[in-house]
C-alpha cells in the first residue's frame, strides 16, 4: 500500500500520496489537491516545493553532503576530471575509456565558433558584462543550428550538447578578448578544456602563452565542484525555459541569465568586491558584519548562507584548501585571503550567523583563487557558468526524458484590485 498523509479541509478528508527519494526525502503529493479541494499551496521562493523528481544530484544541507549521480564530491574532485564529471552528469554513469575518449574527441573538435557569430561581440559595448554578452551568443547559436532544435530529437540534442559544451570556453574568453580590444584567439584543439581556455584569455596572436598546470589543474577542481547542484535558480530556470519545449541553446541562455544575479553566481563577484571595500577602508572585518547584522542596513555578507546547507557548504572547504596551494604555488599573499579567513572565524563564533546557521559558500573563496590567476572580476560569474554547464543540460535532458514533466506553470492568490470600471483619460 502507497503510503499517505491525510489533510482535513472544510470538513473534508484529503489522502497525499508519499513520495520517498532513495535517501529517504520525503514530499507530499499535491498535484491533485486544487482538482479536489479549489485549494493551492502558496510558497514563496519555493522553500518547500519539490519541482521534480530527479536521479542526478543529491544534497543534505544539514549534514553538508553533496553528491553527483551517487559519488561524493570529495572523491570526484580528487580523483576525478571536469569532463569526466561532465559525462557522469549527462549520462548518469562513469565512462569507460573508449567512451571517454570519444566524448573528449567531440568536444575538442567543435570549439571554434562559427567566423559570423565573432562580429556580435562588436556590436557589444566594451564594458557590457560578460554574462549578458554570454546569454546573447549563447541564445544566438541558435541561429546557426536550426536544424537541431528539436528537444525530443536525441540527436539533436547529442549534437548541441557537444556545441555547447566544447563553445562556451570560446565564447567567455572573446567576450574578455572584445572588452579589452585585444583580437581573439582561435582555440588549440591540443590542449585540455581548460588550458585551452586559458590559452584564449590569455595569449595574442604576436606571444604566446605558457600554460601554468598546476593553475589548469586547480580551475578543472573548480569546475567540477561547480558542476551541479540540483533544483538551484538557474538550473530550475532553465528547466522552467525548456518545459515549454524551447531549444537547448535558449535554454541555457536563460540559465546563464539566472545564475547572473548577486543573490546567485553573482555573488563570486560581489564577495571579491567586498574585500576590496574592507581591505581600502582599512576594516579587519568587524565593522563590516555589524552592517551585515543590522536590520536597517541591507549590507550581506556575500558568499556566505544558502537556501538549502544549513552546515558548511563542502565545496567550500576544497575551494578554501585549494585556495592556499594556488597562492603558495604563486608565491602571493594575500591580504583579502586573510580577511576573508578573519570574517569566516568571526561570523562562525558569532549569535547572528550561528542562529541563522550561515556558513560560507562555494562564492566564498573562489573568486579569490580567480583573481590570484589573473582572471577579471567581471569574469568569475562566466566561470562559475562554464562549469554549471553540464549540470544544466543534465537536467534539462533528463526533463525532456520525463514522462511525468509538464510545462511549468506555478499558480498564485492574487491580491490586487477587485473588479472596477475604466475610467477614461480625461474623467481621472
Ligand atoms: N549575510 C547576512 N545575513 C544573512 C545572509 C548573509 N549572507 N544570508 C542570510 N542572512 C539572514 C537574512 O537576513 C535572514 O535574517 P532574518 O531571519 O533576521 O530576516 C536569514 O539570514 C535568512 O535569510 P534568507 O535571505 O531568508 O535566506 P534564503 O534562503 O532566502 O537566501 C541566500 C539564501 C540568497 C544564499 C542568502 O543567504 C544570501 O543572500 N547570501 C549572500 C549571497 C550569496 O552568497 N549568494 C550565493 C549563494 S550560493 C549560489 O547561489 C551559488
Amino acid at each position: 500500500m502507497p503510503k499517505t498523509a491525510q489533510l482535513i479541509l472544510d470538513g473534508q478528508t484529503i489522502e497525499l500520496p508519499i513520495v520517498e527519494g532513495t535517501e529517504g526525502e520525503k514530499a507530499l503529493d499535491i498535484s491533485k489537491l486544487r482538482s479536489q479541494t479549489g485549494y493551492i499551496t502558496l510558497d514563496n521562493g519555493y522553500v518547500n516545493t519539490g519541482s521534480c523528481q530527479s536521479a542526478i544530484t543529491f544534497i543534505d544541507g544539514e549534514k553538508g553532503i553533496l553528491r553527483y549521480r551517487g559519488f561524493p564530491i570529495e572523491e570526484l574532485a580528487e580523483r576525478s576530471t571536469f569532463l569526466e564529471v561532465a559525462y557522469l552528469l549527462i549520462r548518469g554513469e562513469l565512462p569507460t575509456k573508449p567512451q571517454l575518449d570519444n566524448f573528449l574527441g567531440e568536444i575538442s573538435r567543435h570549439t571554434m565558433v562559427h567566423e559570423d557569430v565573432k562580429r556580435f561581440y562588436t556590436g557589444f559595448p566594451k564594458k557590457a558584462h560578460p554574462m549578458a554578452v554570454c546569454a546573447a551568443v549563447i541564445g544566438a547559436l541558435s541561429t546557426f543550428y536550426q536544424d537541431s532544435l528539436d528537444p525530443r530529437n536525441e540527436a539533436s540534442v547529442e549534437f548541441v550538447t557537444y556545441r555547447l559544451m566544447a563553445k562556451i570556453p570560446t565564447i567567455a574568453s572573446y567576450s574578455y578578448k572584445h572588452s579589452i580590444g585585444q583580437p581573439f584567439m582561435y582555440p588549440d584543439n591540443s590542449l585540455d578544456y581548460y588550458s585551452n581556455f586559458l590559452r584564449m584569455m590569455f595569449a595574442t596572436p604576436c606571444e604566446d602563452y605558457a600554460v601554468d598546470p598546476v593553475i589548469s589543474q586547480v580551475l578543472d577542481l573548480l569546475l567540477i565542484l561547480h558542476a551541479d547542484h540540483e533544483q538551484n535558480c538557474s538550473t530550475s530556470t532553465v528547466r522552467m525555459v525548456g518545459s515549454a519545449q524551447t531549444n537547448l541553446f535558449a535554454s541555457i541562455a536563460a540559465g546563464v541569465s539566472a545564475l547572473w544575479g548577486r543573490l546567485h553566481g553573482g555573488a563570486n563577484q560581489k564577495v571579491i568586491e567586498m574585500l576590496d571595500r574592507i581591505e581600502q577602508e582599512g576594516d579587519s572585518g568587524r565593522t563590516f558584519l555589524d552592517r551585515c547584522k543590522d536590520r536597517g542596513d541591507t549590507t550581506r555578507l556575500m558568499g556566505f548562507g544558502h537556501r538549502v546547507y544549513k552546515n558548511f557548504d563542502p565545496r567550500a572547504k576544497i575551494i578554501k584548501d585549494a585556495c592556499y596551494r594556488v597562492l603558495n604555488h604563486l608565491g602571493i599573499r594575500s591580504r583579502q585571503l586573510e580577511i576573508a579567513v578573519e570574517l569566516e572565524e568571526r561570523a562562525l563564533e558569532d549569535s547572528y550567523f550561528i542562529e541563522r546557521r550561515l556558513y560560507p559558500n562555494v562564492d566564498f573563496y573562489s573568486g579569490i583563487i580567480y583573481k590570484a590567476i589573473g582572471i577579471p572580476v567581471n569574469m568569475f560569474t562566466v566561470l562559475f557558468a562554464i562549469g554549471r554547464l553540464p549540470g544544466w543540460i543534465s537536467q534539462w535532458i533528463e526533463m525532456q526524458r520525463d514522462g511525468e514533466a509538464r510545462i511549468g506553470r506555478p499558480r498564485q492568490i492574487y491580491v490586487g484590485s477587485q473588479k472596477r470600471s475604466y475610467v477614461p483619460l480625461e474623467e481621472r
